[in-house]
């Protein structure tokens, strides 16, 4: 027997230091939840000693949005700009530049109570996101690269994981009698400098990309024997063999930039599927809970909702683990629907729950049962699967640039969400999911009209689908499962 399939310490070592990066994004997503109304309080007290007024609930409102919001701006850039760095620099140095970009950003956000601005902290919000936009392209790309193609699959979750367990995390260091208080909430934002030290010294230990060597420097003899130390073993020629294959294969196809995937007829249906999935990850809501659910709690008569919120993260960490196991098993397009309409059926619950709160005080409950099925739902579905989707949907050549248009769609919503929810609440007060109510069942419906399945089928039957414009054809298992996640090419702007 062939054992490619081992998992060696070298590439142990490796993938955990990747997925510290993973890490960051998660811890970053959920840190500002927890202590929103201690730091606003700072903004409070900020604009009081500058302009001798209290500040006006508008303005409080448009200044926490934009710090919870930007980062999504910074994650939007950065992941505009993962093939710059990936081709140039290398995987392995990419990942260890950005660090300072975590460093800067620890450091604007931890003084930023020093110096009294809370346009520090926006700034280091920003530039956070910068580093999490990268690393979200970085870690699953270097992570793949690395891996034996039978554990790629299985390794290539790590990331997944590494993003909600960094969630829980910031919950966790976010109470309270830990560090979300009025002393310490400068010390919960910049100690995400820690991991970026760690990884720092991690990284120099760790392998570059043997498929990187090889392919874009042209380094056989070096990529070879990285392989020998990753796999454990002299036998790499299969290995060498496939990434020569890969490459041959690229120089085939033509690259397609951006402009043509919208030009071309035979892109155009994969590419709004593409776009429509990942408004369908970031509009069904998931990050209202993830950026202000404490705050959902509160008004949700939850006695404790810190706790409440880190019970959510507890639920997003075990559904996330749930999910590895079955999307392998079930095919993406019925667990796609499955936690679409869960989402849409928890966000009912949760608008009655906060509907009849002033009738019925165990309504408090049901809100927070709601937002934790609300939570599982996600990560059954509109979670992992919009991202498995765009790298199946197309082949080597138009990869590159779907995968850029997925990522800016995502972080555009991301933004959207972010920056407009606190505004929608006012308006709408308990009503405010019912808009993702409405929101969820049209993607639900969209899912099940467009959406093509694509476990286990190969590009040609995909777009052959397409063409026949009937997505959801025969369940075909003719083909081995195509890998899924993103592959390392420049995106063409
Ligand atoms: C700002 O602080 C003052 C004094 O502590 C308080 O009365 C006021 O309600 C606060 N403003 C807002 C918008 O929270």
């Amino acid at each position: 027997m062939e054992c490619s399939g081992k998992v060696t310490p070298q590439l142990m070592m490796a993938v955990g230091t990747a997925v510290i990066g993973s890490l960051q994004f998660g811890y970053n997503t959920g840190v500002i939840n927890a202590p929103q109304i201690i730091i606003e309080n700072f903004y409070n007290e900020t604009w009081h000693s500058r302009f001798s007024e209290d500040i006006s609930q508008t303005t409080l409102t448009a200044l926490w949005s934009l710090s919870v919001a930007i980062f999504s701006v910074g994650g939007m850039l950065g992941s505009f700009s993962v093939g710059l760095f990936v081709n140039r620099f290398g995987r392995k140095n990419s990942m260890l530049m950005a660090n300072v970009l975590a460093f800067i950003a620890a450091a604007f956000m931890g003084f930023s109570k020093l110096a009294c601005s809370f346009e520090m902290l926006i700034i280091g919000r920003f530039i956070i996101g910068l580093y999490s936009g990268l690393s979200t392209g970085f870690v699953p790309l270097y992570v793949e690269e690395i891996s034996p193609t039978s554990l790629r699959g299985a390794l290539g979750t790590l990331h997944q994981l590494g993003v909600v367990i960094g969630i829980l995390l910031a919950q966790v260091l976010g109470i309270e009698g830990v560090m979300g208080n009025s002393t310490l909430w400068p010390v919960l934002l910049s100690i995400t400098l820690l991991p970026a030290v760690l990884q720092c010294i991690l990284l120099p230990l760790c392998p570059e990309s043997p498929r990187y060597l090889l392919i874009n420097c042209n380094e056989e003899s070096k990529a070879r024997s990285i392989l020998v130390k990753l796999r454990g073993t002299d036998e790499v020629s299969e290995d060498m063999h496939e990434m020569k294959e890969e490459s041959q294969q690229m120089m085939r196809e033509k690259k397609v930039t951006i402009l043509e995937l919208f030009r071309s007829p035979s892109y155009r249906q994969p590419i709004f599927v593409a776009i429509m999935l990942q408004l369908s990850q970031q509009l069904s809501g998931i990050n209202a809970v993830f950026y202000y659910s404490t705050g959902i709690f509160h008004r949700a008569g939850v006695s404790q909702p810190v706790y409440a919120t880190i019970g959510a993260g507890l639920v997003n960490v075990a559904f996330t683990v749930v999910s590895l196991f079955v999307v392998e098993r079930m095919g993406r397009r019925p667990l796609h629907l499955i936690g679409l309409m869960g989402m849409a059926i928890s966000a009912v619950f949760l608008t009655v729950a906060m509907a009849l709160l002033d009738h019925f005080s165990w309504m408090s409950y049901i809100s927070i049962v709601a937002i934790f099925s609300f939570v599982a739902f996600f990560e059954i579905g509109p979670g992992p699967i919009p991202w498995f989707i765009v790298a199946e949907l197309f082949s080597q050549g138009p990869r590159p640039a779907a995968i850029a248009v997925a990522g800016f769609s995502n972080w555009s919503a991301n933004f959207m969400v972010g920056m407009g929810f606190q505004y929608v609440e006012l308006l709408c007060g308990p009503y405010v999911f019912i808009i993702f109510t409405v929101l969820l069942l049209g993607f639900f419906v969209f899912t099940y009209f467009k959406v093509p399945e694509t476990k286990g089928r190969t590009f040609d039957e995909i777009s052959a689908g397409f063409r026949q414009s009937a997505g959801h054809g025969a369940d075909k298992y003719s083909a081995p499962e195509e890998f899924n996640t993103l592959r390392g090419e420049d995106p063409d702007l």
